[in-house]
């Protein structure tokens, strides 16, 4: 049994009460998001924020003063800044692995070593030591130093991972790519789906790849199975080439040269075949959604290079600091996921959109499926006693304006509210002009005009005015009072990418904390892979296809008529 304190039961408390009867008040007087922009003229600069790259307007929020100071209190009282700081010391938080949680330190500067002892180990010093090996290794490949078994210089990495392995290193990878500057290009598979890999190594040459190996267990099916696919497609291929002779000595000399890894295992790493010289480790407190900027972000140090990801690691300590430092009511880190809260447990908001206005943020959604959903998706606390309210809202989104022309329409005129969060930056890196007209600004216009339309709507006779038929009119009204936050930068780069991950990291811990839940566990993902283990023989074998369930055998019999 862990010693971390129980959770306070959030929906017991006074503060819980008190925002529960200010939202019965809200909903009789009607909320008009109209009419508390018109009653006070602080209200944007009340709930605007800036911090380091980014500027937050809060105001589009179904929040007032009263909601903000009420928030603020329940965080307050279901120990939020208690727990906060136990995260950052390394208390093992994480109950059901018995674990500390401890991701905020793999992007502590260097000058930090020394400051966190934990079970033991120097964190910060053994983040540095690995940086160093990292960004070491990524500039001899950048430069050409490294070289393949041919003597040829690396073109492409085929990095293979799966969930927190591959997610984030692909969306900075998308993120940044206008910023990759040494001809080295990054293919991600994940898929046990034997199309992924046959897709990622089309055209490849074997001389010129290097593939990296990212699994923090070591042991995942995906993974493992893609890499033993990628090593016989090297292997195979650089004999057909006539690069290697096949014996004994020439394969280990190529794997060696084209096969590096990611774990935390560094002994299965070595089983592998995997020079441990090659093998980049990181810690059991780092969860794999909370890894891109621990030894997984590899690949991206190599397409980008060091002083980028120093970048990226500092904005994540902006943000960490500010988080850590600010007080709950002025801290926008820490509202917005009170305000979550208040939409999910309050409006019984079920999802939540994030819509980056930037096409290079494109798997940013999907990155945060894994980190929010992985994270909060669960109906026990962290002591194993059950839920006593709603937990983790399902995260959705897709990158503007390929969204609007999709799913706005329910998210304008839908029955259930959909809070969104847009994202934009004020330059591109591609500006471009139509005729007279700078087209990212055309762009931007679609992120002020959405979220304008979701907080301010149409009214009835807006519509007649229009001249409308009067029985089309309630087709075209639109309430508004739909919840948006805006977060706003200068430019997308490594810094500013590295603020919004820890950002959303941080919201999720926020939410996680008022439900009581061990954000940093999933143990929901394991009773699939057992089962896949035991269904895969039924294809074949008829006494495992005698053990299935009807619908199970049913399929499979399906298949076995069908597979060629
Ligand atoms: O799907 C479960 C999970 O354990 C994720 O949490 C993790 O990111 C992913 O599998 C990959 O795990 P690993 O890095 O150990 O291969």
């Amino acid at each position: 049994m862990s010693d971390v304190p129980a959770p306070i039961d959030a929906t017991k408390t006074p503060e819980w009460k008190a925002l529960q009867d200010h939202f019965d008040s809200l909903q009789s007087k009607g909320i008009s998001l109209k009419d508390w922009f018109a009653a006070d003229p602080q209200r944007v600069q009340k709930l605007s924020f800036d911090l380091s790259d980014l500027h937050f307007d809060l105001s589009k929020n179904l929040v007032t003063d009263e909601t903000v100071k009420l928030l603020a209190a329940l965080g307050k009282a279901v120990g939020l800044e208690e727990r906060r700081t136990a995260m950052f010391n390394g208390v093992h938080i994480n109950t059901t692995e018995d674990r500390a949680v401890l991701h905020t330190a793999l992007r502590r500067p260097a000058s930090d070593a020394g400051k966190l002892i934990v079970d033991g180990q120097d964190c910060v010093k053994d983040v540095h030591e690995v940086l160093d090996r990292m960004y070491a290794f990524a500039d001899s490949v950048r430069s050409g130093e490294w070289k393949g078994v041919t003597g040829k210089k690396i073109e492409t990495v085929v990095s293979i991972g799966i969930g927190g392995s591959d997610l984030g290193p692909v969306m900075v990878y998308e993120a940044l790519k206008p910023y990759a500057d040494a001809g080295i290009s990054v293919r991600y598979v994940s898929n046990i789906d034997p199309n992924d890999m046959a897709e990622k190594v089309k055209g490849l040459d074997p001389e010129t790849t290097l593939v990296v190996i990212v699994s923090k267990t070591f042991t995942t099916l995906e993974t493992m199975t893609n890499a033993r696919e990628a090593r016989t497609w090297l292997l195979e291929g650089l004999k057909a080439q006539g690069a290697i002779d096949g014996s004994d000595a020439s394969v280990a000399d190529a794997i060696k040269k084209h096969f590096v890894a990611v774990s935390t295992n560094l002994e299965l790493v070595e089983k592998f075949g995997i020079d441990p010289a090659n093998a980049f480790g990181f810690w059991s407190w780092v969860g794999g959604r909370y890894s891109v900027d621990a030894a997984v972000g590899l690949s991206l140090i190599i397409a980008f290079g060091p002083q980028m990801f120093k970048d990226f690691l500092a904005g994540f300590h902006d943000l960490d600091t500010y988080f850590c430092e600010t007080p709950l009511e002025q801290n926008v880190v820490a509202l917005m996921g009170l305000i979550n809260v208040w939409y999910v447990n309050f409006f019984k908001a079920a999802s939540h959109a994030v819509l980056p206005y930037n096409q290079y943020l494109h798997r940013f959604p999907a990155y945060l499926q894994q980190l929010t959903m992985e994270s909060n998706g669960k109906s026990t606390r962290w002591d194993g006693t059950p839920v006593t309210s709603d937990t983790g809202e399902i995260f959705w989104g897709e990158a503007g304006t390929n969204g609007q022309h999709a799913f706005y329409q329910l998210i304008h005129q839908g029955t259930r509210m959909i809070p969104a969060d847009f994202i934009a930056f004020a330059n591109t890196p591609n500006p471009t002009k139509d005729g007279d007209q700078d087209v990212h600004e055309l762009f931007l216009g679609n992120f002020l005009a959405q979220t304008k339309a979701l907080a301010f709507g149409k009214t009835a006779d807006e519509v007649r005015a229009e001249g409308t038929a009067e029985w089309m009119v309630p087709a075209r009204v639109f309430t508004g009072n739909r919840p948006t936050t805006s977060i706003f930068g200068d430019t997308l780069n490594a810094h500013a990418l590295g603020e919004l991950i820890a950002l959303y990291e941080h919201i999720t811990f926020v939410e996680g904390t008022v439900w009581g839940l061990d954000s940093y566990d999933q143990w929901g993902v394991e009773l699939g892979k057992q089962l896949a283990k035991q269904i895969t023989p039924a294809f074949h074998d008829d006494e495992a296809l005698a053990a299935q369930d009807a619908s199970t055998k049913a399929l499979i019999a399906y298949y076995r008529a069908h597979r060629r």
